[in-house]
């Protein structure tokens, strides 16, 4: 039986696009679908100030597919060396949406983290008097904490007294992997909401490790057990205004994935849609789809929603991805979700 939906266009409200030969080959990969994306500044050296946000930007407007209306809205990585004059002007331009805050060593890149959040408070009462939304990478590093407790601690010992102290500044936790960032969010009065994955709904800590070590189900925030998972559902698909997408996608070489010591990234862009609407199907809230992926996030970051449309189809049999995408410099291999997916982007989207 045919069954189709159209949602208004959807927006990404977390990118990796990358640079030089890789930005080039994933960008198509999000503007087919996408028309905005939040695009995320931990290159290598990051974008930390209003002149490399300009150049990176141009870098990604050079190589835009044509045709493609997609719009990169750009973040500074925070450091305890940020200038808050230059912070401003860049956000009350527009040449930036939002400030990124890695924990140092977080993540793939995150070097130039924050090590002492005392020293950024200046900054983040800047943000709070301009209204510049802070996007966390919540996770803490501390080697003596578990990988899986990570998200829950960070929450308990870095995220709350961010908020007790800057109650007005407006924070996005981004791609929350468990039922503590679920609560702690779904808890929070007003200034906070979060991203969530496609491959967090998908993945739980098992799926890593099934018949042999799965290098391209690594990613960070690392996946958690079953209950996480099902708890991210829940919230994705509840229609709460404080959850909306983030893919989070990520792409690394698969020579830098397939390694003794393998990047953590899943590359989501090209069938992200799919995956999510086979999600909402099977937790019978497909009415809750746009909501998620092109309404809650437009309302927080106060932009309209977008005018195109996107239509999704209802397959019968399942739907066989691309395995990877080639670049001039390397493969990177798609995410491959570990069930069958029976929805597919049509073509004719505008
Ligand atoms: C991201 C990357 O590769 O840049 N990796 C990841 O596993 N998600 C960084 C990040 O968002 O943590
Ligand atoms: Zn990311």
């Amino acid at each position: 039986m045919a069954k189709a939906i159209n949602i208004i266009q959807p927006d990404d409200w977390h990118l990796h696009l990358r640079d030089g030969a890789l930005l080039q080959s994933v960008l198509p990969e999000s503007t087919r679908h996408f028309n905005r994306a939040l695009i995320m500044p931990n290159l290598v050296p990051p974008v930390v100030n209003s002149q490399d946000a300009i150049a990176y930007k141009q870098r990604i407007l050079n190589v835009m597919p044509e045709g493609a209306k997609f719009e990169p809205k750009m973040t500074f990585y925070l450091t305890e060396d940020t200038d808050p004059k230059d912070l401003t002007s860049a956000f009350e331009s527009g040449l930036i949406t939002s400030v990124k805050l890695y924990p140092v060593g977080a993540t793939t890149n995150s070097e130039s983290g924050v090590k002492n959040f005392d020293n950024v408070h200046n900054i983040l009462e800047r943000m709070t008097e301009i209204g510049c939304p802070l996007c966390v990478h919540g996770e803490v590093t501390d080697e003596d904490v578990d990988i899986f407790d990570r998200e829950a601690v960070f929450i308990e010992r870095i995220l709350d007294p961010i908020r007790q102290k800057f109650p007005n500044l407006k924070i996005v936790l981004e791609h929350i992997t468990t039922i503590n960032g679920v609560e702690y969010v779904k808890s929070a009065e007003h200034n906070l909401a979060a991203t969530i994955t496609a491959h967090h709904l998908f993945l739980n800590r098992n799926h890593i490790f099934i018949g042999g070590i799965r290098p391209h189900y690594y990613c960070l925030p690392i996946a958690k057990r079953e209950k996480h998972r099902l708890a991210l559902r829940e919230a994705a698909t509840s229609g709460n205004k404080k959850f909306f997408l983030g893919t989070d996608s990520a792409p690394h070489l698969d020579t830098l994935k397939e390694t003794a010591c393998g990047c953590a990234g899943c590359f989501t862009a090209s069938n992200t849609m799919a995956l999510l609407a086979q999600v909402f199907e099977d937790e019978n809230k497909l009415n809750k789809l746009e909501g998620f992926t092109s309404r809650h996030g437009a309302s927080f970051y106060n932009v309209p929603p977008n005018t195109g449309r996107l239509t999704l189809i209802k397959t019968d049999e399942p739907v066989s991805f691309p395995k990877n995408l080639t670049t001039a410099a390397g493969n990177v291999t798609i995410f491959a979700p570990n069930q069958a997916i029976y929805w597919r982007v049509s073509d004719n989207t505008t």
